[in-house]
């Protein structure tokens, strides 16, 4: 088995031998930016990392990876159009380098050409996998629609924004895994337990992002601070921000949630200072704790041994303590 230090080399190497350029240029050099722009590639090599565990030849995962990493990348483009976020990795976004229709187009593309190599598997597995897919897909354009419903919905709860966070983030780092497990040709039940482990190490990395978003020092974080605020997320610290507030605390998220006329900046270092205040950071890192124990538990219950698990056992620790 590889470390996953190795796998997200033998990644990187792999991705860098696809050519995603193709004519016409306006529709393929966003998508050529889009791939070549960086990021943590974890969801490929959570896909790799599964497939060896399960005792499966990672180079018949190599294509899937790249298909799963280019969905996410199209969920990317798209997202920051929603968002109207004009950083990410550090560099512009898709839609502010070249323009909305632009982000839209290439973003369609990428969704078809993330089908094409993830059906780059061996027949007999091609259904089940592309099934899989496929319901991700969905799944992460109801998380994606509820995350925008929610910006403007005064009754959001803390379960309809966990929901919210499995399906625009939990599924597709779970699928990500299953997929892996799939490729290895794993049993049923040992393939749940992975997209299990997975969807709850989503909801840590998911939570943990929107602590980042805002209280993040550290400029690999490479996304404009404090964005959620500025667009009224329903993020856990909003809402656990709401549950801990005293009357007057209220009324100050009141004004800086709704006066369209305060400065963004202004809005975000208000709203955190608030935050920070009530404690909401803490209850929040000690709520993704209780989510990494429930996905250190379903990785514990496989079936293999104990060595080859460690791997994806520190992988989760690293996002449970990552700072950007
Ligand atoms: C960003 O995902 C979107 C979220 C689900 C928070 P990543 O943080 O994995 O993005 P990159 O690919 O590393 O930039
Ligand atoms: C993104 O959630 C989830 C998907 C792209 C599906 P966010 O909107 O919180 O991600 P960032 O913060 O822009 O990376
Ligand atoms: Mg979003
Ligand atoms: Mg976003
Ligand atoms: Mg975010």
């Amino acid at each position: 088995m590889h470390t996953i230090k190795e796998l997200q080399d033998i990644f990187t190497e792999h991705l860098a031998k696809q050519d995603f350029f193709s004519d016409p240029k306006e529709l393929y050099e966003p998508i050529v930016y889009s791939m070549n722009m960086g990021g943590k590639r974890l969801r490929p090599v959570c896909l790799l990392a599964a497939c060896e565990l399960f005792g499966g030849d990672y180079r018949k995962a190599l294509d899937p990876a790249v298909g799963i990493e280019m969905f996410h990348n199209f969920t990317l483009v798209h997202d920051d159009i929603m968002d109207n976020a004009h950083l990410r990795r550090g560099k512009e976004t898709v839609y502010k380098k070249w323009d909305t229709n632009i982000g839209i187009l290439s973003g369609d593309t990428m969704f078809a050409i993330a089908f094409d190599y993830i059906m780059r598997i061996d027949d007999d597995l091609m259904r089940k996998a592309v099934l899989l897919f496929d319901k991700t897909a969905i799944e992460v354009c109801e998380g994606q629609q509820f995350d925008l419903n929610y910006e403007t919905m005064p009754s959001v709860t803390i379960p309809d924004y966990l929901n919210m966070i499995r399906l625009k983030t939990g599924v597709l780092v779970a699928a990500s895994l299953k997929m892996g497990a799939i490729i290895a040709q794993a049993e049923e039940a040992q393939a749940d337990a992975i997209y299990n482990f997975g969807l709850y190490t989503g909801l840590v990395f998911q939570l943990v992002d929107d602590l980042l978003d805002v209280f993040s020092r550290d400029h690999k974080f490479g996304k404009a601070h404090g964005g959620d605020i500025v667009c009224n997320k329903k993020t856990y610290l909003y809402l656990k921000g709401y549950e801990l507030a005293g009357e007057e605390e209220k009324q100050a998220l009141d004004h800086l949630f709704s006066d369209k006329t305060i400065e963004p900046e202004e809005k975000v270092q208000a709203v955190a200072a608030i935050w920070e205040k009530l404690g909401v950071p803490d209850v929040a890192r000690n709520e993704i704790r209780q989510y990494h124990r429930k996905a250190v538990d379903y990785l514990d219950a496989l079936n293999v041994p104990k060595k080859y698990t460690g791997e994806l056992r520190r992988f989760a620790d690293e996002l449970l303590g990552r700072t950007y």
